[in-house]
């Protein structure tokens, strides 16, 4: 091991060069935000190649090599790069999306979403800016103070930058297949989750899945004008928001038959430390956007964060009938809902579709037909944030950001995340925070902390030197 005072003196050298190089690296950041890559629509193809190329040409710029574009299929491409100059030390995945959110409710944004924009609070403002373009440049910083100082790093790094995670990695398994030997590694660093408060370090260790359900009811082969049919043509719309309504909790469980049967339950333990996480009611609700007098929907004495992170959820996130301003006075034939479900440790995916779809289809009103179909699964994760990665991560973090950090959970899900750690066979995941409550991923004004950005930074090249200290390479 390196004596520590070596070790701080070594470490000085990466600190004064994120600091002499804060500008340029906000401005890479800046040049991945302004490319609108957008993966949820099929209509930004160009921009996501734009973006993956630009990523490339970065991960070069830190000094990575073997550098490329990877796919699989017809996936969307995922940068690549390597570093694998410290023989005998772990190997270190570093795992971000480039690919981003549309950007709905553009009124609403008080700055152009693709031109990164530091505003009078220190954040920056951006498509992507924090989900997940920030991780990039993160990364790459930290691996940059070493690559341009000392012209090594302490560990070696694969770094893997994928462009279809916003819509639910779907062609993970070919690529993995694909490229397994390329990509093997001992710990697997993303940066894509939540710290719990600004400025407070949060290592992830549990993030929800999702099964999504396409739902369809029709009930006639045209519209018919609601004056002569209305009252006696079942109306496809109203059946289907009955149906949808099955699922409504109140402040309950969710009326599915066994959908909670294998929900894990938190240990005391950690509901003890879920009660002692940062976090109030007047936060959440001004967080959330919460209108004065609307109640939240948790069931009765359920915390907020055993809700959100270990508990499923039902979310209708589309539905179509007819626009409101092309409406007329017609009995709908036909309408369609997307019902989203995040699910938990120990849920199935495949059960939780079928008792949903069973829920959905059975005894419809007026004997309307209702199909159900698939519209996407992501799995759940869940690891024992302990061991030696973990305690890298925690003295890296505490260093860097000065305060003390949390193990937290995530309600949102990251397909890659448990199918990685298992193809590694069972390699520790380190979920480091980049987002925060302000962060509003997906939504207008979506912006990055400037000082969690450089905090986290300075954190991972310290983890770096810390995975590379841990005796006999042995990350567990
Ligand atoms: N960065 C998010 C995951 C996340 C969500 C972290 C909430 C912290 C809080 C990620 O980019 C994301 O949005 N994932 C999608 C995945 C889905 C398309 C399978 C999600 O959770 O909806
Ligand atoms: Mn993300």
């Amino acid at each position: 091991m390196v004596p520590s005072i070596l070790r701080e003196s070594t470490m000085q050298q990466q600190l004064d060069w994120l600091q002499k190089n804060d500008a340029e690296l906000v401005g890479q950041l800046a040049k991945l935000v302004a490319i609108p890559s957008i993966s949820t629509d099929g209509d930004h193809q160009k921009e996501i190649q734009q973006v993956a190329e630009l990523t490339c040409e970065q991960m070069r710029g830190a000094g990575l090599q073997n550098v490329g574009i990877l796919k699989s299929g017809d996936s969307n491409p995922y940068s690549y790069g390597e570093w694998l100059g410290a023989p005998g030390k772990p190997t270190v995945f570093l795992y971000a999306h480039h690919d981003v959110q549309p950007v709905n409710y553009a009124q609403d944004w008080q700055s152009d979403p693709w031109k990164l924009t530091l505003r009078d609070d220190g954040r920056f403002y951006g498509r992507g800016s924090a989900d997940d373009k920030g991780a990039i440049t993160v990364q790459l910083g930290a691996i940059s103070s070493y690559l341009k100082t000392t012209g090594s790093l302490p560990v070696n790094v694969k770094m893997l930058v994928e462009g279809e995670e916003e819509v639910g990695s779907k062609n993970l398994d070919a690529f993995f297949t694909e490229h397994k030997e390329k990509l093997q590694s001992d710990v697997i660093v993303v940066c894509d989750t939540e710290n719990i408060e600004t400025g407070v370090p949060s290592i992830t260790y549990s993030l929800r899945g999702i099964v999504a359900l396409h739902v369809e009811v029709t009930s006639a082969t045209k519209p018919v004008h609601s004056g002569m049919a209305g009252g006696m043509l079942a109306d496809a719309a109203l059946a289907l928001n009955s149906i949808l309504a099955r699922l409504y909790w109140k402040h309950g469980k969710i009326p599915v038959p066994g959908l909670y049967k294998k929900v894990r339950k938190l240990t005391a333990k950690e509901r003890r430390a879920f009660h002692k996480l940062p976090g109030d009611t007047k936060g959440w609700r001004r967080d959330l956007g919460v209108l004065k007098g609307v109640k939240f929907a948790l069931k009765k004495g359920t915390h907020p964060y055993e809700q959100t992170w270990r508990l499923p959820a039902v979310t209708v996130i589309a539905q179509e009938a007819s626009s409101i301003k092309s409406a007329s006075n017609q009995v709908l034939p036909k309408a369609a809902a997307i019902v989203s479900c995040r699910i938990v440790p120990d849920q199935d995916p495949d059960k939780v579709y079928k008792q949903l779809a069973k829920a959905l289809t059975e005894d419809p009103p007026w004997n309307v037909n209702v199909e159900v179909k698939p519209a996407g699964a992501v799995s759940w994760w869940m690891t024992d944030p302990n061991g030696p990665a973990f305690e890298a991560a925690l003295s890296a973090l505490e260093q860097g950001y000065g305060a003390k950090p949390v193990a937290i959970g995530c309600g949102g899900s990251i397909g890659f995340v448990g199918p990685l750690a298992e193809l590694f066979g069972g390699a520790p995941a380190l979920l480091l925070g980049i987002e925060d409550p302000k962060t509003n991923a997906h939504a207008p004004n979506e912006s990055l902390d400037g000082g969690d950005f450089r905090k986290l930074t300075a954190s991972l090249a310290r983890l770096f030197q810390n995975l590379a200290d841990l005796p006999d390479g042995k990350v567990k």
